[in-house]
């Protein structure tokens, strides 16, 4: 013990101004104080929480002469609880306190290097005091604990650490599901309580340059290991934080698996693929987590290699083959609102990259006017997809984010812009038995008066009292879309008998 080393360094007790204990536990903290820091005697009050008995006073080891608190619980008076009650109690306290002196010191967006020396002193403090009822093993475990949840993804690691989990969704500190396997369970795993789960969103946050908190409560973003995150706090959620971590690194489901899974038919595959290899463009569409992005990757496997593509995300999830690929990704402002980088200001930066292929992970705005005039000035090709819940409803949307890039554009104008630029829609769908399927491939086929005209070209038709898995067949209903014959007198190969009912 050597405090003199910072010229301050006094090892002081103050007397407890209120008792601040978790659960009922009565909080003592030993306080090394920096002098350099600790003048303010607010500060002190506003570390009112340090206050512990005089008697119990001890000395700390250099490492941590710094002005931070330090606290251990004691066991609570009371009838005798088991070892392993007492384990996750005393975890939990001092995983509180943690935290509680992390965010004071402004540590939570710290690196994870320093981060892991103040949680090593942390502990090492809090094993110093005999009172604490651990064996060794304990010890042991708490700092390991006390590590990963302060520097991790807290109660989420375990989840994460299982290969088969391809999503983790939390609404709230209480219910945590997971997608495995293409289906939703919810698992045992719970946060303490709200706070406990913004701490980890933030931590998540921070760690990427991102903040959230109550002035801007939603982030998205990718994690150094290319997982997408999205979080939200209240108000904008209205029933507490969530957090939705989909992973990278989750296999990716190429096209035959996904038709193995029943995602659609060897004749739509066979189509789309002529469609995506002869250069028109292509709107994928369908609800949150229906499989657009994945169909969407599954679709560009069919792009030759040797053209250039510019791929636009909000956070770069498209895993594709082809060499020559340049991947671009939106910028939300920074902290003072500057900076901001959006969809429709890539796109613009894209065209002048001599892309062969744009792909716009999804569309959400104003690029979509810039994506139809592309499509409609030379470049097909292109390929994105939209949040909707029909064909139909994507073209009233896309319609609508056309009109939010600030033109007033009529109607009808829009109308034919998206009628002479996009052939086809694939409508991705999940369905209740929790197989993602494209529930329709629908052509545009014109303008009727202001309307823009659609006409399915397959199908997925579900028998009917079919039992816990829908049985059904992907249909073609007979009519032959008029891509088809362009891309036949461009020398594609699209067998007609593709588009034959019963065949
Ligand atoms: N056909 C499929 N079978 C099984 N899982 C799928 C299928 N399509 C997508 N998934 C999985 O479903 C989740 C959501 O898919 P994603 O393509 O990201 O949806 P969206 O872009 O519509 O939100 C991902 O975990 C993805 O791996
Ligand atoms: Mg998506």
């Amino acid at each position: 013990m050597n405090e003199n080393e910072t010229g301050s360094g006094d090892v002081v007790a103050k007397p407890a101004f209120h008792r601040r204990g978790v659960g009922g536990v009565v909080d003592w903290r030993l306080i090394d104080v920096d002098n350099s820091v600790e003048r303010d005697p607010r500060q002190a009050l506003s570390r009112a929480s340090l206050a512990l008995p005089r008697d119990h006073v001890r000395t700390v080891s250099k490492r941590t002469t710094t002005a931070a608190g330090m606290a251990a619980p004691t066991a609570a008076p009371g009838p005798p609880r088991s070892a392993a009650v007492s384990y996750l109690r005393i975890k939990s306290d001092l995983h509180q306190q943690l935290l509680t002196d992390l965010d004071r010191r402004n540590l939570i967006n710290a690196g994870e290097e320093q981060l892991a020396e103040v949680v090593e002193d942390f502990v090492d403090q809090a094993l110093q005091l005999q009172e604490l009822p651990l064996n060794d093993n304990e010890r042991r475990q708490l700092v390991d604990d006390l590590l990963e949840e302060t520097l991790g993804v807290g109660p989420l690691a375990p989840l994460l650490a299982d290969p088969a989990v391809t999503d983790v969704l939390v609404n709230g500190p209480y219910r945590v599901y997971i997608e495995r396997f293409g289906h939703l369970e919810k698992t045992d795993v719970r946060f303490r309580d709200t706070e406990h789960l913004v701490r980890i969103i933030q931590r998540i946050a921070a760690r990427v340059g991102r903040r959230i908190d109550e002035a801007s409560p939603m982030v998205d973003a990718r994690l150094p290991d290319g997982s997408r995150v999205n979080a939200t706090l209240p108000p904008v959620t209205i029933d507490g934080p969530t957090l939705s971590i989909r992973r990278f690194g989750r296999r990716r489901l190429r096209r035959e698996e996904l038709m193995n899974l029943g995602m659609f038919s060897a004749a739509m595959r066979d189509f789309l693929e002529a469609v995506v290899r002869g250069r028109k463009n292509l709107l994928i569409s369908g609800g949150t987590g229906s499989g657009k992005s994945t169909f969407l990757g599954a679709a560009a496997e069919a792009v030759p290699d040797r053209e250039r593509i510019v791929t636009i995300e909000d956070a770069a999830e498209l895993i594709l083959d082809q060499q020559h690929l340049v991947r671009m990704e939106t910028r939300p402002p920074n902290v003072e609102g500057l900076g901001r980088i959006t969809a429709r200001d890539l796109v613009i930066n894209a065209l002048r990259m001599r892309p062969d292929r744009i792909i716009v992970g999804e569309v959400r705005g104003g690029e979509a006017l810039d994506m139809l005039q592309a499509m409609n000035t030379g470049h097909d090709g292109s390929l994105t997809t939209i949040h909707a819940n029909s064909p139909r409803d994507a073209l009233a949307r896309l319609e609508t984010m056309v009109l939010m890039a600030g033109l007033e554009l009529p109607s009808r104008a829009i109308r034919e812009q998206i009628v002479s630029a996009i052939p086809l829609i694939v409508h991705v769908r999940r369905y209740e038995d929790g197989v993602r399927r494209v529930q329709t491939i629908a052509e545009i086929t014109g303008m009727e008066g202001d309307t823009p005209q659609l006409q399915d070209v397959f199908v997925f038709r579900p028998q009917a009292g079919s039992g816990k898995r829908l049985v059904g067949s992907f249909v073609p209903t007979g009519v032959v879309p008029r891509v088809v014959e362009q891309l036949r007198a461009e020398n594609h190969l699209v067998p007609l008998h593709l588009f034959q009912p019963g065949a």
